[in-house]
């Protein structure tokens, strides 16, 4: 006998849905098509030369290591030396405190698998990173969204979500995916505030904290958290789980992410993620501790962040003039993403279609919302991977598109 597979499939399997980016980005395989959708890294950055020599170093050195199983909180030269870096922004941390995982978007799976359960309600930020939705919905998670603003999230809002009685926070503060803004220090200290007042948990994403191109470092919500315990045993009982990874900053194909907790989290986190995949690569970890040792992962990050922060100022100058004078966006301080606006009646859906007649992608606003029917008239553009003459005439077809569009709105708008 046999039954179509899609009947057997678990419960918990129902909410799952393809990504939206994934199945637009098909469309935009063609080469002709200038694609401002994907977060991509730029591919011209990547260390090659230095992985090369990397892995030859690592398998003539620390074959053994990086061959055999590893310990699943990770290589504690790695840990060590990313507990090190952290201190720069005043988390303080050691090895203890950190796990490293397959990309920071396995780190979101283990802790919703630690903390969610069937129907729980998860504070977001509206909008959101999608990603972090694919995660939580697996577990059963219903949402509570609160909109950000150029500050961030508008915690004047948060007394109202907080009657749902959050299993958490998850909050991008800094550069936002996709909306690009920085939550401002009033913000994340009311935020901080709210967790501790609740005893909600934060779950603080930080992918792109260090690619700041202007403005000033703003203070963690992890470090506000610690400042706030007012001496108790910060690393036993504090309310944020802070999360973050090297695919921005080296290269996403290395997998490489990690979470730092108070201990007790790190230990129950260590076990689900036995039940995972026993341990992040460990041949990928010594290498990436092998190219980032010694100051080199310093000196790169210098080199991307004028890199990306040229291409953030080509798309800004763009936009500015090749856009109808309706649309409005963010300025991103840093980051790889800005957020579009479109006038009143714009559809991003049938915007994206349009475009792709232009030869030029993005990603439609609507993805990054748990409720339906908002973003439809957002956009989010990617900055980082195209030279500035690919950005440029990207946002110049894009406008063709957004144009088009906007006559047939107003023709509509009219006719009725
Ligand atoms: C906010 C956010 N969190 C997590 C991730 C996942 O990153 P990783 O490649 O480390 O899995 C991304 C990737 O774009 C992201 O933007």
């Amino acid at each position: 006998m046999s039954t179509p597979w899609s009947r057997r499939f678990a419960h918990r399997t129902r909410t799952m849905k393809s990504s939206a980016i994934r199945d637009l980005l098909k469309l935009t395989q063609n080469p002709e098509v200038i694609s401002l959708a994907g977060g991509l890294p730029a591919n011209e950055l990547f260390p090659v030369q230095q992985f090369k020599d990397a892995c030859r170093q690592v398998l003539d050195t620390n074959c053994s290591a990086a061959l055999q199983y590893g310990s699943t909180e990770g290589y504690l030269p790695l840990r060590e030396m990313i507990a090190r870096n952290l201190q720069r922004y005043g988390i303080e941390a050691s090895a203890d405190n950190v796990l490293i995982t397959s990309g920071s978007q396995q780190a979101l799976d283990l802790v919703a698998k630690l903390l969610i359960n069937e129907g729980d309600c998860v504070l977001v930020e509206a909008p959101t990173y999608l990603g972090a939705l694919q995660a939580f919905n697996v577990f059963g998670a219903e949402y509570v969204s609160i909109p950000i603003d150029h500050d961030g999230i508008r915690t004047e809002l948060m007394p109202e979500a907080f009657q749902c009685g959050p299993t958490f926070m998850y909050l991008l503060p800094n550069f936002q995916n996709p909306g690009g803004v920085t939550m401002s220090l009033e913000r994340r200290k009311e935020v901080v505030r709210f967790s501790n007042q609740h005893g909600i948990p934060i779950i603080e994403d930080d992918p792109y904290g260090q690619l700041r191109y202007s403005g000033d470092h703003v203070t963690p919500l992890f470090v506000l958290d610690r400042e706030n315990m007012n001496g108790d045993d910060h690393y036993r009982f504090g309310n944020v789980i802070y999360l973050s990874t090297f695919s921005k900053l080296l290269a996403p194909g290395l997998r490489l992410g990690w979470i730092v907790a108070p201990p007790d989290v790190i230990a129950k986190l260590v076990q689900i993620k036995q039940g995972a995949d026993l341990h992040t690569s460990t041949f990928t970890q010594l290498v990436a501790y092998e190219v980032a040792k010694d100051g080199f992962l310093d000196e790169h990050v210098k080199l991307i962040r004028q890199v990306y922060s040229e291409r953030r100022d080509v798309m800004l100058d763009s936009l500015e003039r090749f856009f109808p004078g309706e649309a409005t966006w963010t300025r991103p301080d840093g980051g790889l993403f800005l957020w579009v606006t479109l006038p009143e009646g714009m559809n991003c859906h049938e915007l994206f279609h349009e475009a792709i007649e232009n030869k030029v992608a993005f990603v439609p606003g609507s993805s990054f919302f748990t409720d339906e029917g908002e973003g439809t008239r957002n956009l989010r553009l990617n900055f980082s991977s195209n030279t500035p003459e690919r950005i440029t005439e990207g946002i110049r077809r894009l406008s063709e598109a957004v144009k088009t569009q906007l006559q047939k709105t107003r023709l509509v708008s009219t006719t009725f």
